[in-house]
């Protein structure tokens, strides 16, 4: 019987475990809205480079409660520290909300797979976000306009319920003001002095200036939201698989393990979370795993 010793070299590059968070410190918290708060961290210790794609998640771990995932929502280009917009809902993000500048949390990530900015070059852009689906597609806008003159027309299309639930407000009105990008705001019911536009935000998709048959769509929002900006979006002519899609699921590993995101033989965690919305068309009718 030969038996197999694995001898590591000296200069053999220890490969970080997958499943252990590395220990981040909090170094500002944005409260956005009051259920929504933003942490910008950089890794306790410090590292060369953290580089992720737009659209990609972590597992943020708040120590003594749980992991959950959270989209990355910084710029892609800022090597030095992730940032994370969260909506407290239940007890991990709730413990989150707590946390305070000098506080630490676990990261574990980058993990999945991200918004087609590569394949939409030369080609219009549209993107389509609800709510805090404006989170994990704030980096793929970043990307844009960090690189401008290699995309078409450029349309951002946001809806939330009302104007006092509107994300990264100062942001999108810097964006309006671009000659050079169409920024579209709706809410689903009108407060206090919006004179705004009014109505779900696939109201909006007929009336917007881009070259379906030429067009790449990214669209994040609640699961109902991506159904019918889907539909709108295939009325105007954007075929199936040019509709991109991040889909929600919970998850336990995110590295394909534990079969918790599993959908028939697709893993959300790493297949996903942005397909196309023609390979999850049948999930997205489906309410939970
Ligand atoms: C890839 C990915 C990226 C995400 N990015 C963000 C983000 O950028 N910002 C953000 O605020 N949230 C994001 N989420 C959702 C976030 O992970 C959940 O809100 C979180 O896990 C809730 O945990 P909890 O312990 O606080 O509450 P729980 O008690 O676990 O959940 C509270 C409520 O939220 C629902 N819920 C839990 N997890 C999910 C989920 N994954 N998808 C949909 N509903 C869920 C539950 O059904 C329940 O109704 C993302 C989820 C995934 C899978
Ligand atoms: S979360 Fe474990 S397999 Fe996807």
């Amino acid at each position: 019987m030969s038996t197999h010793a694995t001898t590591i070299q000296p200069d053999t590059p220890v490969m970080p475990d997958p499943m252990m968070p590395v220990p981040y410190r909090i170094t500002r918290v944005r409260q956005e809205l009051p259920d929504t708060f933003t942490l910008e961290l950089v890794p306790v210790g410090g590292s060369p480079r953290l580089a992720y794609q737009p659209g990609q998640f972590n597992m943020l771990y708040v120590f003594g409660t749980g992991e959950v995932p959270i989209s990355i929502s910084g710029d892609p280009k800022n090597h030095k520290m992730l940032v994370h917009t969260t909506r407290a809902v239940g007890p991990v993000t709730n413990a989150m909300r707590t946390l305070k500048k000098g506080d630490c949390i676990g990261i574990r990530g980058p993990y999945g797979t991200s918004w087609p900015v590569e394949d939409a070059v030369g080609k219009d852009v549209v993107i389509v976000a609800g709510g805090i689906g404006l989170a994990p597609l704030r980096p793929a806008m970043y990307h844009v306009l960090a690189h401008r003159d290699r995309y078409n027309r450029v349309v951002l299309l946001y809806g939330t319920r009302t104007p006092d639930d509107i994300l990264y407000k100062s942001e999108l009105e810097r964006w309006r003001a671009k000659f050079d990008l169409e920024v579209d705001v709706t809410v689903d019911r009108a407060t206090g002095d919006w004179y705004g536009n009014v109505g779900v935000v696939t109201t909006l998709i007929p009336k917007v200036p881009f070259d379906p048959s030429d067009a790449i769509a990214m669209v994040c929002g609640p699961e109902v939201m991506m159904r019918f900006t889907a539909l709108e979006l295939q009325k105007r002519g954007v075929p199936l698989d040019r509709i991109y899609v991040s889909m929600e699921r919970n998850m336990k590993c995110a590295v394909g393990l534990c079969g918790h995101c599993q959908w028939g033989t697709t893993f959300v965690c790493k297949d996903g979370p942005v397909f196309t919305y023609g390979r999850v068309k049948e999930m997205l009718s489906v309410w939970e795993l």
